[in-house]
């Protein structure tokens, strides 16, 4: 069972040229150089997957990707397999995100089949699930993320998802200004640990990473960590610049 230290996470999402990416993570690294008790990662885009992984060398920030393809390898023009993530350096990767399915009509099925890829080559996945605002209005919050979860996680035994991190983030809360209540965020958190634990077992849903994201700021990092079953923090906009993201991770 893995310890649930607290896990400050960037997602840095279309954003930053090769030059651009590897000057902010020279300062992250040098600004987080000293900490010891949370995980940290960034997950830059893949063209400075490599080069911002060589500027965390010795830092205790970890490098994650923002998306893969499920096949091995074979001809599939623009894709990027977990093999390749993890040649690059890699030791997480990001499934799910709200906009990859919004966007670009990423299904249960496909989170599914690339959880199982990043599984298969010891990349720890980071499964995104949130509901939209008019989901939330309906009353179908919960109905929508047991769905995702369920079908997302669908055929897993629960040692192949030792290294799994869950991250929360409600639609209509990212890159809005709008942060979930921390009573919102509390309970969501603490229906998805219930639910793992009916799939898993109580010990495994004891023991898993449920990260917060949607305007996560070093304004209101604090509130949120003290939530019992918030374990961490899934950061957008606010992971961009170094100095706003060392203070999230230093709330
Ligand atoms: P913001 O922090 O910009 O709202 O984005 C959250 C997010 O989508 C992280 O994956």
């Amino acid at each position: 069972m893995e310890s649930r230290r607290p896990f400050i996470a960037g997602n840095w999402k279309m954003y930053k040229t090769l030059s651009e990416a590897v000057k902010t993570a020279e300062e992250m690294a040098e600004l987080l150089r000293d900490i010891k008790d949370r995980d940290i990662m960034i997950a830059p885009p893949f063209t400075a997957l490599a080069a911002v992984g060589e500027a965390l060398r010795n830092s205790p920030v970890s490098l994650g990707a923002q998306n893969l393809y499920w096949e091995s390898e074979g001809a599939y023009t623009g894709e990027i397999s977990a093999a390749m993530l993890v040649s690059a350096g890699c030791r997480y990767v990001i499934i799910g995100h709200s906009e990859r399915r919004q966007y670009f009509g990423e299904t249960d099925e496909d989170v599914r089949r690339k959880i199982r890829a990043a599984v298969r080559e010891n990349l720890r996945p980071v499964l995104c699930v949130g509901e939209t605002e008019s989901e939330r209005d309906a009353k179908n919050t919960f109905s929508v993320l047991d769905k995702q979860v369920k079908n997302g996680l669908k055929d897993f035994v629960s040692d192949e998802l030792k290294h799994l991190v869950l991250a929360y983030e409600p639609v209509w809360a990212i890159g809005t200004g709008k942060t979930a209540s921390t009573e919102q965020v509390q309970e969501v958190h603490s229906r998805l640990r219930s639910l793992l634990g009916t799939l898993f077992g109580e010990s495994f849903a004891a023991g898993l990473r449920i990260l917060y994201g949607g305007s996560v700021k070093p304004e209101n990092i604090g509130e949120l960590m003290q939530m019992p079953d918030v374990d961490g923090a899934l950061v957008g906009g606010a992971s961009l610049k170094a100095a706003g993201f060392s203070k999230i991770v230093s709330y």
